[in-house]
């Protein structure tokens, strides 16, 4: 990792900063104070000082001590900046903003790119301990998850600490400003004016991710909805997202146009094949053969083999099979020592793979049959399947056909529900890739995420009502009364969108 990734140190530049500036200055006026916590050389100070001179107070704070020099040559010739050397965790932010006398406290910046794994990294890389990011014990208290971005926790404490009126420019991750407004909606610190000023972050930091100026005035009443603006200029919002009924919604005007079909899904979703050992369980045709992962020709039954798709495959249409995989079990549990005696070859070739098998990490496989796999069950071995890849920006759904008489499986990054015949899962799949019900997907799905579609979007289409939008109640009332035929919970641990809990101090937790 380099140094700059180390310290999230993406210096921003002059032009994206005075940019910034005028945006903010257009929208609340010359504030009285302006503070930069994680400053940097200083381009966000030297952007407001152009713009407001000797109208405010300007206090920049940054832990590289060579910023600080560099900072504070660069304002020697006013008394109206301090450049501050010190580490924003063990900073008193209440006291700081408590400097402003006059007009409103401006906090301005963008802090560190970076996230509290990679700062697991960067403690093993034995830096210098005033070079650390400190206090991050208290992290995972404050947030409840395992991986955030460090931009995250620092903006909740400075909103926090922010007295009414004051206002909170920074930018960042647009992942990262949506998930800091839900925590404050979700827990009800008091904030307004929320805004996302969309910014090209390749351009201004050869970064490819979606990133924007997160605006929020501290105090007055939450709508619980933010603007999203095409850009720093724009003076129209392009759209709203927010929360609805105690939800969370991407696009509130979309959502309003099409929210008949928000319900509760009539089939069960499920999530794909999981197993964790591509290279031994997944499997080419080659030349009349099955070949691993290690390209080693394998000796197999074809009973435990079956075709699959992954999740490019499904997400670019693709239904042919690429690749083979080995199902132990038909439902999680089962034992797995009948394979030795059903299929000799198949049992030999998983021992011959057992150091990886039995050494994968998750905790799910533990103290479970030896080669098992997981999200499977009778739904698995339906003969048509609708599917959706969870990773794709392009929303459709397919009609997973078998393949030579046997199912097709999809891996974990997909979801699925069974069907029973190809009429079923055509006729849902057309439903599904409906003007309406992707417009209502699109209302609901951040396409920032890592994993834009998740179980819970899913389960919120209500097939029956899309059928009566659609017109075709009668014919789908007849696969809506077998919908639950293969009923039976999966894993809870294979729905892997957890919503992160943030445990913050004075706040109720959700
Ligand atoms: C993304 S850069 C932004 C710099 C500056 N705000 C700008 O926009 O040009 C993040 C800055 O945070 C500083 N930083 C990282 N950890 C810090 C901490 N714990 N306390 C204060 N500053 C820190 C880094 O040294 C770096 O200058």
């Amino acid at each position: 990792m380099s140094k700059r990734n180390e310290f999230g140190d993406f210096q921003t530049p002059i032009n994206l900063a005075t940019k910034v500036v005028g945006s903010l200055s257009d929208r609340f006026g010359t504030p009285g104070l302006v503070i930069e916590p994680t400053c940097g050389m200083g381009n966000f100070i030297d952007a407001a000082f152009s713009r407001w001179g000797d109208k405010c107070l300007y206090s920049g704070s940054e832990i590289n001590p060579e910023y600080c020099v560099s900072a504070r040559q660069r304002f020697s010739e006013t008394d109206r900046v301090s450049i501050m050397e010190r580490d924003f965790f063990s900073t008193e932010w209440e006291e700081v903003f408590s400097a402003c006398s006059a007009g409103y406290t401006l906090v301005l910046g963008n802090p560190p790119w970076i996230t509290n794994s990679e700062l697991g990294i960067l403690k093993s890389s034995n830096l210098p301990d005033k070079a650390n990011f400190q206090g991050l014990r208290g992290f995972d208290a404050k947030t409840g998850k395992a991986n955030f971005d460090i931009a995250e926790w620092m903006i909740i404490r400075l909103v926090e600490a922010l007295l009414d009126g004051g206002v909170l420019a920074m930018l960042c991750k647009t992942a990262t400003a949506r998930k800091v407004l839900t925590h404050f909606w979700k827990t009800g610190v008091p904030i307004s004016e929320e805004g996302v000023f969309l910014i090209d972050a390749k351009k201004s930091f050869d970064v490819s991710v979606d990133a924007c100026l997160l605006v929020v005035r501290a105090g007055g009443m939450t709508e619980q909805f933010a603007s999203v603006y095409e850009s720093l200029d724009a003076t129209t919002a392009m759209s709203r997202f927010g929360i609805l009924n105690g939800e969370l919604v991407a696009n509130i005007d979309d959502y309003e146009r099409c929210r008949e079909i928000d319900g509760f899904s009539n089939y069960k979703w499920r999530s794909g094949i999981k197993h964790d050992a591509s290279k031994v369980m997944e499997l080419h045709f080659r030349e009349g053969g099955f070949v691993n992962g290690f390209g080693e020709k394998c000796q197999l039954e074809s009973e435990y083999v079956y075709p699959l798709l992954k999740s490019s495959d499904v997400g670019n249409g693709r239904l042919v099979p690429r690749k083979y995989v080995i199902v132990t079990q038909q439902k999680v549990g089962e034992p797995t020592d009948t394979i030795k005696t059903k299929a000799p070859k198949t049992w030999k070739y998983l021992e011959s793979h057992a150091s990886i098998l039995d050494a994968r990490k998750s905790s799910i496989y533990k103290k479970r049959a030896r080669f098992s796999i997981f999200g499977i069950g009778g739904y698995s071995f339906s003969e048509w399947k609708v599917s959706i890849s969870g990773l794709y920006k392009r929303l459709r759904f397919e009609a997973v056909p078998p393949v030579d008489g046997k199912p097709m499986m999809v891996d974990d990054t997909c979801y699925f529900f069974p069907c029973e015949t190809e009429g079923e899962a055509k006729f849902w799949a057309g439903l599904l890739n409906s003007e309406i019900c992707l417009r209502f997907l699109h209302s609901l799905v951040f396409f920032d995420a890592k994993r834009p579609v998740n179980i819970d979007v899913l389960r919120r289409i209500d097939f029956a009502q899309l059928a009566r939008k659609m017109g075709v109640f009668g014919q789908a009332l007849v696969y809506l009364e077998k919908a639950g035929m293969y009923e039976g919970d999966q894993q809870p641990l294979l729905v892997f969108e957890d919503t992160p809990k943030y445990k913050t101090k004075n706040k109720p937790t959700d």
